[in-house]
């Protein structure tokens, strides 16, 4: 595509940011970036180095913590230092300490340099909570997405059962809730919509209908 773009894509947790931002990416022939899976990965780090319960002591180690992402016949997966994590870093566990490392400001600040040095070249769809905000205040279209509450909840239940765990409701719901406020409370970079973001609520919308209206909006930007 001639015209190559930085989309930024904010929003709560499990909004379907992924699926869209990806979704999109391949339809552009952009560059997807999940940031959610660098604080991720800087989490399994932490936990694999004992500091689960003193996080703040990852800040030391961050010369130690390399993380890129590399494509498999699954999709996109993330690596730290070389080993593919994709699939322990999608737990409720890690979820919730990336969601605490993700409040230190070294670790942002770390994350971020890498972030924002993959935008160099545009064509990319970056997925995260600070991106139009912080990452990429620049971007030509911000999205943030939106749903309500119980409408994710379910949907995070979903995925956990069809990973073959066994998720209580009204659990995920709390610790979506959980998320969202220290998501939105956190004193560094805190989530929240940038001024000039277009607001998406997809509670009441199939992935279909969203794509369509999301690739609408992407072709007026360029
Ligand atoms: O999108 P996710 O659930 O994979 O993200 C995991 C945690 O990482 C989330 O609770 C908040 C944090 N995060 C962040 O602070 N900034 C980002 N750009 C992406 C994720």
């Amino acid at each position: 595509m001639v015209n190559n773009i930085i989309v930024a894509v904010d929003g709560y947790s499990s909004c379907g940011k992924s699926t869209i931002a990806k979704a999109l990416a391949k339809y552009a022939g952009y560059i997807y970036v999940d940031t959610g899976a660098m604080y991720r990965a800087t989490a399994l780090y932490a936990q694999r180095a004992g500091l689960a319960n003193h996080l703040e002591q990852v800040v030391d180690l961050l010369s130690d913590i390399h993380i890129s992402f590399i494509q498999t016949p699954d999709g996109q997966h993330v690596t730290l230092n070389g080993e593919d994590v994709e699939s322990q870093i999608r737990t409720l566990e890690i979820g919730n300490l990336a969601s605490q490392i993700s409040t230190i400001k070294e670790v942002r600040a770390f994350l971020v340099a890498q972030q924002q040095a993959m935008g160099d070249h545009k064509g990319i769809v970056m997925d995260g909570r600070d991106i139009g905000t912080v990452v990429f205040p620049n971007a030509e279209l911000k999205l943030f997405l939106t749903a309500s509450p119980e409408v994710r909840a379910e949907r995070r239940f979903k995925e956990l059962q069809a990973k073959g765990e066994n998720p209580v409701f009204e659990e995920v719901l709390r610790d979506t809730n959980d998320r969202d406020y220290r998501d939105t409370h956190r004193a560094e970079s805190p989530l929240r919509q940038a001024e000039d973001a277009l607001v998406v609520d997809n509670s009441l919308m199939t992935r279909e209908e969203q794509m369509e209206h999301i690739i609408e909006i992407f072709q007026r930007a360029l």
